[in-house]
């Protein structure tokens, strides 16, 4: 078994939940459309709450999260008429939707990255701690892997993909590594490429409780999923399919995803038009969006203590208001 939680403790803690809820406000016949449903742990609590004719459409791009959100909604008893699982990328959401024909959405969440369930079962290659095939993508089909690319990359672009997505102030000396070791032997596992990054961090560096290769697994990862680009795409067409006075959410987990949506809600939220160089507005616009979170909102320290993975959350959001 791939997914499997030795003590029934949850494979993945929802982030935020609380704080996500109070803003999505859920109410019965409200539709979420989850672009992240992972193992459903948002997804249940919306539906919950939205009883008892609230509906989820929940989307992953990864057809094993598929499987385990659908078994959380039956342990939960959620009414299969509740809610609609989906494969698929959410920056092609509006596609998605449109296959499934008109559709009020009340809410969008994006939970950006990765369910711990996939990051804690070694087979998924995506755990610098677990053994396991070097993968790190969501697609199980996917034909070009961390293995391809790790073998394959020619050392300053490895270098700067470390460095921009991970912002590893070590990447020029991790790269080097890499490109050494490739030269010996195919570097084929998680842990084989944990422990080539391990050697070249310098131990005084190591930032607590963080290990020395989670910079480069995440800038690996980032990289092959073009998670920043889901984002960019993503958010954009989440505020456009949302219904009036709907929200958008979203949980991201790295600062340039952060910013992403920081940008796509300050534009959206503007209403003057003008060009900027205009001194004077005289497109008079009134703004169709409004930030509902001028600052982010970050894990409380208990979150954190309790869920150490929750620590570089950060959850913006925004309301439609036309
Ligand atoms: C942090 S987890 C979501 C956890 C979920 N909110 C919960 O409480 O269980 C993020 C999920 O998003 C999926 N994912 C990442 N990028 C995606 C994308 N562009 N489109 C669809 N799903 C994506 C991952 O496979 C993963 O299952």
């Amino acid at each position: 078994l791939l997914f499997e939680s030795p003590d029934q403790s949850p494979l993945h803690v929802p982030v935020l939940l609380e704080e996500t809820m109070e803003i999505i406000a859920p109410k019965s016949g409200d539709v979420l459309l989850d672009c992240t449903v992972g193992t459903g742990g948002h997804s249940v609590e919306f539906l919950k709450r939205s009883a008892p004719d609230g509906k989820v459409i929940a989307l992953d791009r990864d057809d094993e999260m598929l499987r385990l959100a659908r078994e959380q909604f039956e342990r939960h008893n959620v009414d299969a008429t509740r809610y609609q699982l989906i494969c698929g990328n959410y920056e092609d959401l509006e596609a998605i939707l449109a296959r499934l024909g008109s559709i009020s959405i009340d809410a969008v969440l994006i939970d950006c990255g990765l369910s711990s369930a996939a990051l804690d079962a070694g087979e998924r290659g995506m755990s610098f701690l677990r053994d396991g095939p070097l993968l790190l993508v969501y697609e199980r089909d996917a034909q070009y892997t961390a293995e391809d690319l790790v073998n394959t990359m020619a050392e300053d672009e490895l270098s700067a993909i470390i460095r921009r997505l991970g912002e590893e102030r070590n990447a020029r000396r991790i790269a080097r590594a890499i490109v050494a070791a490739r030269r010996e032997k195919r570097i084929t596992r998680t842990v084989e490429l944990a422990q080539i990054v391990s050697k070249v961090v310098p131990r005084p560096m190591h930032p607590k409780r963080i290990h020395p290769a989670t910079k480069t697994f995440l800038a690996i990862r980032m990289f092959l999923n073009r998670e920043l680009e889901a984002l960019r795409a993503g958010v954009p067409a989440a505020l456009r399919v949302v219904k009036p006075n709907g929200k958008v959410l979203v949980i991201s987990y790295q600062s340039q995803e952060d910013r992403i949506v920081k940008q796509v809600f300050n534009e959206a939220a503007r209403a003057c038009v003008c060009p900027p160089e205009q001194p004077v507005c005289t497109c008079g616009g009134k703004p169709r969006f409004r930030v509902l979170t001028p600052k982010p909102i970050s894990p409380t320290r208990n979150e954190i203590e309790r869920n150490p993975r929750s620590r570089s959350a950060k959850l913006r959001a925004i309301e439609k208001i036309v």
